[in-house]
């Protein structure tokens, strides 16, 4: 049991790093249109540097596992394509769309944390699971973040729009 488990651990491990790529680059492309959205432009940039921690403790996750993290190539995971495809393909000015995805893409990855914890304790990998709980919180922490801006944001963007139209 607990070598499957130890296995499914480690592709875990090496998903969630393709998650975080995803995320990084998600971000990324965001980061430069929200100018006129400096807290929630000023928030994306701690994430993404939160996001670059994140992916170097899944690399210390799987170097603990006996993996060779510095031989990793990310795949793309489809599920996030759905998530982060739909805002790039639409207008600069879609804060609520990109602001949807970020909810969601958070969501995504508290619920992969969460799942690798469980495998770390049925692995008898516990030694790991500080760091995947401090990536956790940081992953809670920006979807709480999202939750709490959800209406202010809106109300940001249709006066924003009413500013464009006057
Ligand atoms: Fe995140």
């Amino acid at each position: 049991m607990s070598e499957t488990a130890t296995s499914i651990l480690t592709k875990g491990l090496r998903s969630a790093h393709a998650m975080e790529s995803q995320a990084l680059e998600f971000m990324q492309h965001q980061a430069g249109r929200l100018e006129d959205y400096p807290e929630l432009q000023e928030q994306v940039h701690r994430h993404l540097a939160q996001t670059e921690r994140q992916l170097e403790r899944l690399e210390e996750c799987l170097d603990a596992l006996g993996e060779d993290s510095s031989a990793i190539r990310d795949t793309l995971l489809s599920d996030l394509d759905s998530i982060g495809a739909a805002p790039k393909a639409l207008a600069d000015d879609e804060i609520l769309n990109h602001t949807f995805a970020n909810y969601a893409f958070e969501h995504y990855e508290i619920a992969a944390y969460k799942s690798l914890l469980t495998l770390c304790e049925m692995a008898i990998q516990r030694s790991i699971a500080p760091l995947l709980q401090e990536s956790l919180a940081e992953e809670e922490a920006m979807a709480q973040w999202f939750r709490e801006r959800i209406s202010l944001l809106t109300r940001h963007y249709i006066s924003q729009g009413e500013h464009a139209a006057a």
